[in-house]
């Protein structure tokens, strides 16, 4: 098998905020995760100062907050002032105490030297509530939202550019869903007053690979949407968290893009995809574990559906099959650069996330360390490149259905200030190393392997073990031609120094 890589033609530019993350007000990602006054490692506004600090390794570029379904009965005004009132969060049926609000996330983001990206109340919310949010954080002083941003000790403007109008409000599950054509209606409103208070917001709402819907939403509102939303979970695992296997696993790294190619070709038909660009602003391979939620059968007791959550937690469960699909998964978004602007790893912080926090530390899962590599060594250019003769292999899905799985995922970079390449190259095989000869014609004196791997396919960290690692090794000299074995189940970056 060998990777071809034309070194001078640029596929495109991929943005930095495809390596974006999302907190919701969920379980442990706010309260005990990032927001935790009571730890000994809380700083004096109550974060988690190892979390940030992990959250600045891997150079977070924007943070989408505060949901997710929780957004959809949230009213932002409820979470700022010096008075705040718990209130009875509605989408997971838990009292949130409203001490981490807009202010509190602005400050969070400050301190990450990160975009923050709020998502409004589409659900129970209205345009007026939503542009109200936007006055309180971008007007300097007029009107009654500002003056009380400044009351609150802040008197310089928040500058919040990226907001999403509303969730996932075409989903049964979602409070306040919507019809496609009333989501037309009310996204235009909601935009058209937003752009009002500051016509310097980027606008994104929320759509998915459906025809009727995004036609309606972009009929409506394609000629004032910045971006438009989508999401994806593919081990789906709401109601029953019963894993999918390594294998499994892989024949999802089969279509992580495929939403995205059909949100874009309908952009294309609608004369769109010059002014519309997608963000993916949630994703993960482990869809949340919360049982009986989205039922009108939803239990009663902590027992039926709040101790489950604590499920999500257990770091068993993000094995090298997370570690292959994240990095699956960011290389699809370095591919469809041209038209994904954003991604948002769902969630960050706890849950499924990739930093795991717990009263002495935190857990770094395998996930994490994919975000370190690729952050820090993949370049910001994509070039054109090929693979000849890649191997597959078959594999069985959740549902038993055969699919031939590309054992070989490679993306190709360069870095713009220094003109130096940086391969990305994952070998999806569940046990046999892969070996591939790099065609390319760039000589350098060192070509240095880094490689996230674990002693098996379903090794993972906790608490109590350092499973999943990465390693950096020279390989000495590069010359045209030359082959690199790839160890199984492992996610690596090839940098030509
Ligand atoms: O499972 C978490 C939920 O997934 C988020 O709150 C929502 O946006 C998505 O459906």
């Amino acid at each position: 098998m060998k990777l071809h890589i034309q070194k001078d033609r640029v596929h495109g530019r991929r943005s930095p905020m495809i390596y974006g993350h999302f907190i919701e007000h969920f379980h442990r990602q706010i309260y005990g995760g990032i927001y935790d006054p009571e730890s000994p490692f809380a700083d004096e506004d109550g974060f988690r100062t190892d979390v940030l600090e992990a959250m600045r390794r891997i150079k977070v570029p924007i943070l989408r907050w505060p949901g997710g379904c929780f957004v959809s009965a949230y009213h932002w005004k409820e979470g700022v002032g010096h008075q705040r009132i718990p209130m009875f969060d509605k989408a997971w049926r838990v009292e949130d105490p409203n001490t981490f609000g807009t202010d509190e996330f602005v400050k969070l983001c400050r301190k990450l030297d990160c975009e923050p990206y709020i998502c409004t109340n589409a659900g129970t919310g209205t345009a007026e509530e939503m542009s109200d949010w936007v006055e309180y954080c971008n007007l300097v002083s007029e009107g009654r939202y500002a003056r009380w941003r400044r009351q609150n000790g802040f008197p310089e403007p928040h500058s919040v550019t990226y907001w999403s109008i509303g969730n996932e409000n075409y989903g049964f599950w979602e409070l306040g869903a919507k019809s496609a054509a009333e989501w037309g209606r009310l996204v235009k409103e909601s935009a058209k007053m937003i752009k009002h208070v500051d016509p310097t917001t980027q606008l994104s709402a929320a759509a998915l690979p459906d025809v009727d819907w995004n036609v309606n939403l972009l009929k409506h509102a394609g000629d004032i949407l910045d971006w438009i939303s989508i999401h994806g979970y593919w081990d789906r695992l709401a109601q029953e968290n019963d894993l999918a296997s390594y294998e499994q696993c892989m024949v999802y790294t089969e279509n992580v893009t495929r939403s995205v190619e059909e949100v874009h070709g309908l952009l294309q038909a609608m004369q769109l995809d010059g002014s519309i660009k997608i963000a993916f602003d949630e994703w993960n391979l482990r869809g949340w574990h919360h049982p009986n939620v989205h039922t009108s059968r939803q239990g009663t007791t902590a027992a039926e559906y709040l101790e489950p959550r604590d499920k999500n937690d257990e770091n068993w469960q993000y094995t090298m099959a997370d570690a292959v699909f994240t990095a699956c998964f960011l290389n699809g978004m370095h591919r469809q650069c041209h038209i994904v602007g954003m991604a948002n790893f769902a969630p960050v912080v706890n849950t499924r996330g990739c930093i795991f926090t717990h009263p002495d530390g935190l857990v770094l899962r395998s996930t994490y360390h994919v975000f370190e590599l690729y952050v820090q060594q993949l370049g910001d250019e994509v070039l054109d490149h090929w693979l000849q003769d890649p191997p597959t292999m078959i594999m069985e899905d959740k549902e038993g259905r055969a699919a031939a799985v590309q054992l070989i995922d490679a993306v190709a970079t360069r870095h713009s200030e220094d003109g130096c390449l940086a391969v990305a190259l994952v070998n999806k095989h569940p046990s046999d190393a892969q070996t591939i000869v790099l065609n390319v014609d760039q000589d350098a004196d060192s070509l240095v392997l880094f490689t996230i791997n674990g002693a098996s396919k379903d090794a993972y960290n906790d608490v109590d073990r350092q499973d999943v690692t990465m390693r950096q090794q020279e390989l000495g000299s590069y010359r045209r031609g030359m082959s690199v074995t790839l160890e199984p189940h492992s996610v690596n970056v090839l940098r030509w120094q």
